[in-house]
Formats: structure tokens, sequence, C-alpha cells
């Protein structure tokens, strides 16, 4: 338990295409009783209103508001950060919760954080969980990428962080685009041990 939540995960938003996949993420965490302390990059700002119809709010304090009614979150249950609020719970490991998803995930995010550059709120969250060894989940979104950004992306599984690329499957043949951002947030899901029911499981139906 953390607190009156079942658990309690960091999630951050960054400017790749795909904010659908995070803001999917955050609803589906909210359902299933998570506390979601959360983090907005300035681009995925852009990108939000580039790709959705939501006007998302620039400062954390309104964006805390705006999101908790937009999903029905419970008093206290998301807590957006900004990307200089040093002293959130996410800067250290003594506060920080024991799951952090970087969904969707901008190569540039990619490369601060396998380089450990710590320069924003969201960076250092990610330098925090992979010091301390804990769960680390990436959902990057590029085509195609460039030798940089599969380095990157060795380089991080191999410290132990999980890369869940933006590729959804088509073998449930998706009608709609919403089916094809469950397909994902199924996947983040399972990593994260959150039970979900957006996807069948593959070999169900012989069971
Ligand atoms: C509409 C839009 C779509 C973008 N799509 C991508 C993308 O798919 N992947 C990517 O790595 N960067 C993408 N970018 C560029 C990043 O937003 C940019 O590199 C930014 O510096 C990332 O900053 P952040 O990591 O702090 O969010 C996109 C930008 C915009 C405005």
């Amino acid at each position: 338990m953390s607190g009156q939540f079942s658990r309690r995960v960091t999630v951050a938003i960054t400017g790749a295409s795909g904010v659908q996949y995070g803001l999917r993420l955050i609803q589906c965490l909210l359902q299933a009783d998570t506390q979601v302390l959360l983090m907005v990059s300035r681009a995925a700002q852009v990108v939000v209103a580039t790709e959705t119809e939501l006007k998302l709010p620039g400062q954390p304090e309104a964006q805390e508001e705006y999101l908790s009614k937009l999903f029905g979150a419970a008093p206290g249950q998301l807590k957006v950060f900004g990307r200089e609020q040093w002293l959130a719970p996410v800067a250290s490991g003594s506060g920080a919760p024991g799951s952090m998803v970087i969904c969707p995930c901008s190569t540039g995010t990619l490369s601060a954080v396998a380089c450990g550059a710590s320069n924003n709120l969201i960076e250092r969250a990610a330098d925090v969980a992979l010091k301390e060894r804990r769960q680390l989940i990436l959902v990057p979104r590029e085509a195609p990428y460039s030798e940089i950004h599969l380095e990157n992306m060795l380089k991080l599984t191999r410290m132990g962080a999980v890369i869940i690329p933006a590729s959804p499957g088509f073998y449930q043949r998706p009608q709609r685009v919403e089916e094809m951002v469950d397909f994902i947030v199924a996947r983040i899901l399972s990593q994260l041990g959150v039970e979900q029911t957006l996807l069948p499981r593959w070999g169900d139906a012989l069971l």
C-alpha cells in the first residue's frame, strides 16, 4: 500500500508523438487505485495541443486540477510536478516510487536518461530509478531509429530498464485507434504488475 492507495507509480509524458498512450496509462492507473506522480515536459504540452482536443494548462498545479477532473481522480490521487521542482518525492531515492514509466519517451529524453543528464525533474527521476535499481519503463517513438537511439536503448536495457516501443500489434484486428493505444498500455500495465483487461492474454483462448 502507498498511503490510501494500492500503489504509487511515477509517470512522465515527454514530447514524442503518441501522448494518447501516456494519457490512457494515467487513466488506467487511476482506475486501478494507483497514486500517480506525473510530470509533463514542455515539448509534451505542444504534442498534447497538436494531437488531442485537450486544453492542458501550462502550470503543474493547473494540470493536476485539469487532469484530475478529466479522469475522475480521487483527492490526492494525481500529483503533478514541474520541471525544476527538485523537492518532489521523485527527485530522491528515499521518496521515489518503486516504478517509473516514461510514456511516450522522446529520443531527447531517452538520450538524457542514458547519459544521466538529470537536467530536469523527469531526467532526475529516471536517474534515481536507475541508481536505486528500481523499475524503469520507457516507451520510445521515432521512425526510423538512428544508431544513437538504438545504442541508448541497448544501454538502458543493459542497466535493467525495459523498452516498450510504441509499436502496437495487429493480430487483435483493431478497428479503432483506441484499441491500438490500449495494446501498448496493456503491455505497460502488465510490466507494472497491474491487472489489466484491455487485451486478452496470448493463448488464453486455448486454456
Ligand atoms: C508534434 C510533435 C511531434 C513530435 N514527435 C516526436 C517523436 O515521435 N519522437 C521524438 O523523439 N521526438 C518528437 N518530437 C520532438 C521532441 O518533442 C523534441 O525533441 C523535444 O526536445 C523533446 O523534449 P522532451 O524530451 O523534454 O519532451 C515531436 C515534437 C512535436 C512538436
